[in-house]
């Protein structure tokens, strides 16, 4: 089951018609939750007359947008709509743990402007064994692409096989990106780097990671693009022209108590099309 999370917000509906496009092409049901935080208007001995009916009205109201959303978009899908009582970002790692993937916007009717990733979308995006997609609202063009970020590491296997699941399930070409950049602290006048030599071993060893999927999604059309530099800035350029961007969660550079690698955060801030991070 893929589970879209809702706040009414645009950002939020971009997310629960993207859930409704996949739940179709996986033939999974869906399933749209809002989170209803009371908390806020518990005042202790001063109750606010009437306040709680009407965040329960309004609710309902989001939900049964939502599901008049996905009905408009994907009348083939099962729908189902639930609202829940809690605070929104913990209710919403709960849930995902039973289901293969969590759709949320990548901001919501909170914050302020200008802020790129609402404070829910960043603590369930790799903190939640399910791929976990962040959605903006965005002109409805399709490339044909999608995009995954590939290391030599195994942190990113999970990564690829959902991106090439993807590719194969939308027909689209898949664009590998690998970014390398010489560590900067042993740049010294005597260490000699041959950067045509590390440019082959990456490349060698990024072609060695994307040949094992190759072969069990032989339909799928894969490009790889070896790349000097940073990968954030390689990543976000390439989700200028990409429907879809694949990132892990982190990279080997994480250490163990970090959940979300700063290139995965960073790509979650500035990319420019939903971004599926794969844990
Ligand atoms: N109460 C909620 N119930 C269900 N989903 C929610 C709820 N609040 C947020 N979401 C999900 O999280 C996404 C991002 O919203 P988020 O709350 O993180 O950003 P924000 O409201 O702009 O900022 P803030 O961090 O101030 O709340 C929403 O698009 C929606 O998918
Ligand atoms: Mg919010």
């Amino acid at each position: 089951m893929i589970i879209a999370a809702t706040d009414g917000s645009p950002a939020a509906t971009a997310a629960v018609e993207w859930a409704a496009d996949d739940a179709a092409r996986k033939e999974l049901p869906l399933r749209v939750i809002h989170v209803v935080d009371r908390l806020p208007y518990e005042i202790p001995r001063y109750p606010i007359p009437g306040v709680q009916e009407s965040i329960v009205q309004s609710g309902e109201r989001i939900l049964r947008d939502a599901r008049q959303a996905v009905r408009t978009r994907q009348p083939g899908v099962e729908v189902t709509t639930e609202l829940v009582y809690g605070v929104p970002a913990p209710v919403l790692r709960q849930e995902a743990e039973h289901s293969s993937e969590l759709v949320v916007g990548s901001r919501g009717r909170g914050g302020f402007a200008g802020m790129l990733l609402g404070s829910v979308s960043s603590h369930v995006a790799g903190h939640v064994h399910a791929p976990v997609v962040v959605v903006r609202p965005a002109p409805a063009t399709a490339y044909g692409e999608i995009v995954v970020g590939v290391s030599e590491s195994e942190e990113c296997d999970p990564a690829l096989a959902y991106a090439f699941e993807e590719a194969k399930l939308r027909g689209a070409r898949l664009r590998g990106i690998c970014a390398w950049e010489l560590p900067v602290h042993i740049l010294g006048p005597e260490v000699v780097y041959d950067v045509e030599e590390i440019q082959h071993a990456f490349r060698q060893a990024a072609t060695d990671k994307l040949g094992e999927l190759e072969e069990r999604f032989p339909e799928v059309e894969v490009t790889l693009d070896v790349v000097r530099g940073h990968p954030v800035a390689a990543l976000v350029d390439a989700s200028e022209k990409a429907d879809l961007i694949v990132v892990g969660s982190r990279g080997r550079g994480a250490i163990g108590a970090v959940v979300l690698g700063s290139v995965s955060r960073a790509i979650l801030h500035h990319a420019r099309c939903p971004v599926a991070v794969v844990r």
